[in-house]
């Protein structure tokens, strides 16, 4: 086992009706920025149950942080913020609402200008205003970890960023909004939840044991119940244990003492930035090849998955990952996901030139559990994804 810290500070408040501790949570006096997205806050009743709890506070809203959050939106936020003093942000949302505040509480304060800590990847210790959460889409962990991803329209970057000062100080997690979510977005978050812990897991062996165990606790989870719940999302049972495997899969836990991978992901940003894709769904495209190229030195944990997870049939080591891959792309289209770029773009044959150029423009010429994942295998793994 690798050495490790380990250090999260988020207050996670789980269950039914705990929203209405907000006013508990919020230091008093405080005057908030009140982050919300689209609107969905204001149709399935969360954003009466916050009011509610927050009465006797300052509060001035932000909403319209869209889906993928953008960084000329988000700026519009920290200019409020700057005039009119605020001293708290809550977001109210999914991982685009929570990413996109985490962007705003570091921006605020930041000497010097805000763009930079995208391009230059920074990492942010301190200076955050604090913020805290209220989860409407169980998916990306955002909820319990310090990391997010931006979009910067201008340049059609999606980068990703973080630092120990961005953990929220508390998030409210009630499984019952999911109730108002698209089946679509409920599909996107078992899918994320489940590469997220891939990218953890799936890597070599080694002698984390009990990590290995965590991670296929949770891919077993998600496995049992996802299906289920995306059709039943009112059944309390299913939503809670969907909404706890999404929080433990990012929130730094399983990650200790192991490697780690993360290019599915860094490939699969550059789909969403380019086409628009829902972030889910570029992994479901991505992840499968990314294992396919990398076949050699992830056969032996591919093959623990597929005993392990899936019960696979096979006798050798090669027939058992495959098998395992196999099994994986079942599972992603049973969720409903397609998992070709040309299910979602007809214009899709310069998609390979153009993320090796990106890649190699940044220096990421070796990505990967072992830095294997070089440009060349970045390409084969794209074009694999036609
Ligand atoms: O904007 P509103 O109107 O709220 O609607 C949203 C949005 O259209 C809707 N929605 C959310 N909760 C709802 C609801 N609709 C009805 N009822 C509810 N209870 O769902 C749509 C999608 O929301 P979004 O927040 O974009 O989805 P998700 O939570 O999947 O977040 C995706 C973003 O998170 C990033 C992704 O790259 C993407 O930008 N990620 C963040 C990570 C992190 N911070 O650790 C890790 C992930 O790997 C991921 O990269
Ligand atoms: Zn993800």
């Amino acid at each position: 086992m690798l050495n490790f810290e380990l250090y999260n500070p988020t207050n996670l408040i789980f269950g039914k009706g705990q929203t209405e501790k907000l006013g508990q949570l919020i230091p008093q006096n405080s005057k908030i920025l009140l982050a919300y997205g689209g609107g969905s806050i204001f149709k399935n009743g969360v954003y009466d149950q916050v009011k509610n709890a927050l009465q006797g506070f300052e509060i001035v809203e932000f909403g319209g942080i869209e889906p993928n959050p953008r960084y000329e939106t988000l700026m519009k936020a920290v200019t409020l913020i700057r005039e009119q003093k605020l001293d708290f942000i809550l977001a109210v949302g999914g991982g685009s609402v929570i990413d996109g505040v985490k962007f705003i509480s570091a921006a605020v304060h930041f000497d010097g200008n805000p763009m930079e800590i995208l391009h230059k990847r920074l990492l942010i210790k301190e200076n955050a205003v604090p913020f805290g959460t209220v989860l409407t889409l169980p998916a990306t962990g955002s909820e319990m970890n310090s990391g997010a991803v931006i979009t910067i329209n201008e340049t059609q970057e999606k980068l990703s960023f973080g630092g120990s000062a961005l953990f929220p100080k508390f998030s409210i997690c009630d499984p019952t909004v999911i109730a108002s979510l698209p089946k679509r977005q409920l599909q996107n978050g078992v899918v994320d939840a489940f590469t997220h812990v891939m990218e953890q897991y799936l890597t070599y062996p080694h002698d984390a044991l009990l990590q290995d165990r965590i991670a296929e606790g949770i891919l077993q989870t998600l496995v049992e119940i996802g299906p289920d719940v995306v059709e039943n999302p009112t059944d309390y049972k299913l939503a809670a244990n969907f909404m706890w495997s999404c929080t433990m899969a990012l929130n730094g836990l399983i990650q200790k003492g192991v490697p780690t991978d993360w290019a599915t992901h860094m490939i699969g940003h550059e789909l969403t930035a380019l086409y628009e894709i829902d972030h889910a769904r570029t992994l479901a495209i991505i992840g499968p090849n990314l294992y396919r190229a990398l076949f050699e030195t992830k056969k032996e944990k591919l093959a623990q998955y597929g005993e392990r997870i899936w019960k696979v049939s096979g006798t050798t080591v090669e027939e058992k990952a495959t098998e395992a891959i196999e099994k994986t792309v079942q599972f992603f289209h049973k969720m409903g996901m397609d998992t070709k770029i040309s299910n979602y773009t007809s214009d899709y044959k310069k998609t390979a030139d153009f993320i090796v150029d990106r890649f190699n423009e940044r220096g990421w010429k070796a990505m990967g559990e072992r830095q294997n994942i070089t440009l060349e295998k970045v390409r084969e793994i794209v074009e694999m994804s036609y």
